[in-house]
């Protein structure tokens, strides 16, 4: 016999025992009793502690806030997304207290920027949108919406603010230059404010004969750049006088 064949049977002999070792040591008890899986492991996973309770446990005694936030955009958000497992909590609920997301942390994890979400998912940049604040001092936790109607102009006239804020006529608000129907705020594009459209609309307060404060500066309405509308010189928002 050559001497090869007697070295291959050795390296299968030990192969072999490998295997029977390894199947009567290795391979758990229960292996194959009831299929080809570990039959001792259902009832290891049915004894597993639970941690969640599920949201309608918490409806059970928290009744208003599950109406409330049934009623919100939060609806489809259950309670311990943001509470974390609560099931230690309604065995013992005075005992043991379940956490609550007041902080910033938790809130952008499902809405800071991404562009992945898919679109009309409200989204916010965390570091630029009202940073320092916690997210609930402004938005119900249970039932969050967004104030839909801003209440500054600058929050979609944001260069003009920021001009204005700066000028001459800083002190003048918006609206005494812009008669501004509130649903403007809501529907910009059908409801406009309106504009000054004469010289007599300034005159009012630089005329020499203007009822105005009298440090307001005055220019004689008659000659002064008379063929043309004051803001053809003047930049209303920020008037200079060079
Ligand atoms: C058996 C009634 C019961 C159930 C069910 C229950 N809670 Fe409570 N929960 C309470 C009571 C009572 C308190 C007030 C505990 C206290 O002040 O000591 C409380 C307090 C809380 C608090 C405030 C903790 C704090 O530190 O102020 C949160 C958050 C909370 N529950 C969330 C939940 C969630 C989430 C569920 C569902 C998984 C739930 N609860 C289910 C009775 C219940
Ligand atoms: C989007 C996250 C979020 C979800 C979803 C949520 N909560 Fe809360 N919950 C909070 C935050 C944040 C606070 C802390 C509010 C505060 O301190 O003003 C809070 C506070 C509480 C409190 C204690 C203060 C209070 O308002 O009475 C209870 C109780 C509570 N939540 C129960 C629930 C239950 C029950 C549900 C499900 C029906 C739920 N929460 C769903 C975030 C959430
Ligand atoms: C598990 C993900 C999740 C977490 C965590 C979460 N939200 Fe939401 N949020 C949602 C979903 C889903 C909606 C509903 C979106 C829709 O209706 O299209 C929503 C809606 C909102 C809206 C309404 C936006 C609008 O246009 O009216 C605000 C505001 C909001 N959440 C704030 C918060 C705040 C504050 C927190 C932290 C306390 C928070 N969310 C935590 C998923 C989440
Ligand atoms: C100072 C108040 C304030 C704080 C603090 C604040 N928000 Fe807002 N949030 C607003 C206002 C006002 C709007 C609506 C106008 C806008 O979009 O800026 C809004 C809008 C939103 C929207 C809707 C965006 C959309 O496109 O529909 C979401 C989501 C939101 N905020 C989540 C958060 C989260 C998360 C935090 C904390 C990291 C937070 N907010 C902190 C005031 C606040
Ligand atoms: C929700 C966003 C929003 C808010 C808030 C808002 N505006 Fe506007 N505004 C617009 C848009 C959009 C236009 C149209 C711009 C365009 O046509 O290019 C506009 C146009 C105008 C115009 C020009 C009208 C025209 O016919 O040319 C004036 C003046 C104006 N806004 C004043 C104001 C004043 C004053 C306020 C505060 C009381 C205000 N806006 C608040 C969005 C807004
Ligand atoms: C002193 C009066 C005055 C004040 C105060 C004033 N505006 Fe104007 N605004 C005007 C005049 C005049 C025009 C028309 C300019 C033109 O037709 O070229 C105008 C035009 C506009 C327009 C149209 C776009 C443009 O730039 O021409 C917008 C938008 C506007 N103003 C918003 C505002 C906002 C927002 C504020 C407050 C932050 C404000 N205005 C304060 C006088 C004023
Ligand atoms: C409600 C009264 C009022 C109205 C209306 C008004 N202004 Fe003025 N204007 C002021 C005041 C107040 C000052 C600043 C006076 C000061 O410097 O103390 C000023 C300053 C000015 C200046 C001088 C700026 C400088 O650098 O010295 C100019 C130019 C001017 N306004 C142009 C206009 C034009 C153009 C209009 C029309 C679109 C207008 N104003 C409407 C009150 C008004
Ligand atoms: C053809 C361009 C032009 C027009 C149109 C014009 N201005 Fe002037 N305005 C100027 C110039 C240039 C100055 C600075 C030199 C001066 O005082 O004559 C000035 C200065 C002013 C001053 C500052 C005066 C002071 O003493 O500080 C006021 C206020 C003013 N204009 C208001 C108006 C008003 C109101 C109208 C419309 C009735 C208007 N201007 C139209 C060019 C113009």
């Amino acid at each position: 016999m050559p001497q090869q064949v007697t070295r291959l049977a050795v390296v299968f002999g030990i192969l072999i025992l490998a295997l029977v070792l390894a199947r009567s040591q290795l391979v758990p008890k229960t292996f194959g009793q009831a299929g080809h899986y570990r039959a001792a492991a259902v009832t290891e996973i049915a004894a597993a502690k639970i941690h969640y309770a599920g949201h309608e446990a918490c409806a059970a005694c928290h009744e208003d806030i599950a109406k409330t936030r049934s009623a919100g955009r939060h609806r489809n958000v259950a309670c311990e997304v943001c509470h974390g497992p609560a099931a230690d909590h309604v065995a013992a609920p005075t005992d043991v207290h379940p956490s609550a997301p007041k902080q910033r942390g938790r809130c952008p994890q499902c809405h800071g920027y991404d562009s992945a979400r898919p679109t009309g998912f409200p989204q916010i940049d965390p570091v630029t949108h009202n940073p320092v604040r916690p997210c609930i001092s402004c938005h119900q936790p249970h039932a969050p919406e967004t104030p839909r109607e801003p209440e500054a102009c600058g929050a979609c006239h944001g260069s003009i603010a920021r001009t204005h804020a700066v000028s001459a006529h800083a002190l003048i608000g918006c609206t005494r230059c812009h008669e501004t129907d509130r649903r403007h705020k809501t529907t910009p594009l059908l409801i406009r404010p309106s504009k000054p459209a004469s010289r007599a609309f300034c005159a009012g307060c630089h005329a020499r004969d203007a009822g105005s404060p009298k440090e307001i500066p005055r220019v004689d309405v008659t000659t002064h750049g008379e063929r043309y509308v004051c803001w053809q010189c003047h930049y209303p928002h920020f008037p200079e006088a060079k």
